[in-house]
């Protein structure tokens, strides 16, 4: 069944499935099948970017998505798959297959429910692989458990940072010094989200060039201060509004087009 889409809300939390009642969501669920839900990671940014960036910046792109198409949207999966950020203190990693079960499980409660359009807005590059696994491990396991919407469910991973207006953004504010971790535009909209995290802000060394990734102990060695040839001090809080602006108009209209899709 194709869901309708609710139409924007003025405050996001009306869409925040954490602050409704299950009447509601079972209400909801009569006209719309369709729930965003939020992933990132909790994993060292460089020396002066906050740990949970990619939660963070997930989260509010989310909430913005929700806010302006009225689909729920769940509480953040703040771990994410980021092994090879352990050697820096305050990274906390789940392993791939830790995360497959943890997405397996949340993706499966939502679907014997009755959601039936799952719609991950991901902060992390290091959670992409996984995450499409799980969208194939539930499809077979909805199939197996004989849930009654398994052949309608469909998913959709949507990278915020990897959004083509995002990316074009962030070449014409840094160029070359976005670079792949710990880059200026993820770090510029923690600093609009977090005003805070200004202050953490310093110049810094030029950055290592982005390269290979391979076991924590590797990344440390090759990438010393946690950072893959981005210059994070090129960010501004103020280009934080504009990212996330453009992060969720794209968003919103690849979530509407995936509702309306059979
Ligand atoms: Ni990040």
């Amino acid at each position: 069944m194709s869901s309708i889409i609710p139409g924007p809300v003025e405050n996001s939390n009306a869409i925040r499935l954490e602050l409704l009642s299950w009447p509601e969501v079972e209400r909801y669920l009569t006209n719309c099948k369709g729930v965003v839900l939020p992933i990132g990671s909790t994993e060292q940014h460089g020396p002066t970017g906050a740990i949970g960036t990619d939660a963070m910046t997930a989260e509010a792109v989310a909430l913005e998505v929700g806010r302006r198409t009225g689909v729920l949207v769940t509480p953040t999966q703040p771990f994410g798959m980021a092994e090879h950020h352990l050697g820096f203190p305050g990274t906390m990693s789940l392993k791939p297959s830790t995360l497959l079960e943890v997405l397996n499980d949340l993706f499966l409660s939502l679907i014997s429910n009755g959601f039936e359009r799952i719609f991950v807005v991901n902060g992390h590059g290091g959670n992409i692989a996984t995450t499409k696994a799980a969208f194939a491990q539930v499809h077979s396991n909805a199939r197996m458990r004989k849930i009654s919407c398994a052949s309608e469910v469909r998913f959709k991973l949507a990278n915020w940072f990897m959004a083509p207006s995002v990316s074009l953004k962030a070449k014409e504010l840094y160029g070359e010094r976005e670079g792949q971790h710990a880059t200026p535009s993820e770090i510029a909209l923690t600093m609009h989200l977090e005003p805070d995290l200004i202050l953490k802000q310093r110049p810094l060394n030029d950055p290592v060039p982005a390269g290979a990734i391979n076991g924590s102990e590797d990344f440390r060695l090759r990438y010393p201060d946690g950072r893959m040839g981005s210059d994070p001090y090129l960010a501004k809080a103020d280009h934080g509004a504009v990212l996330l602006d453009k992060a969720a108009s794209y968003l919103c209209n690849d979530l509407s087009q995936f509702l309306e899709a059979l």
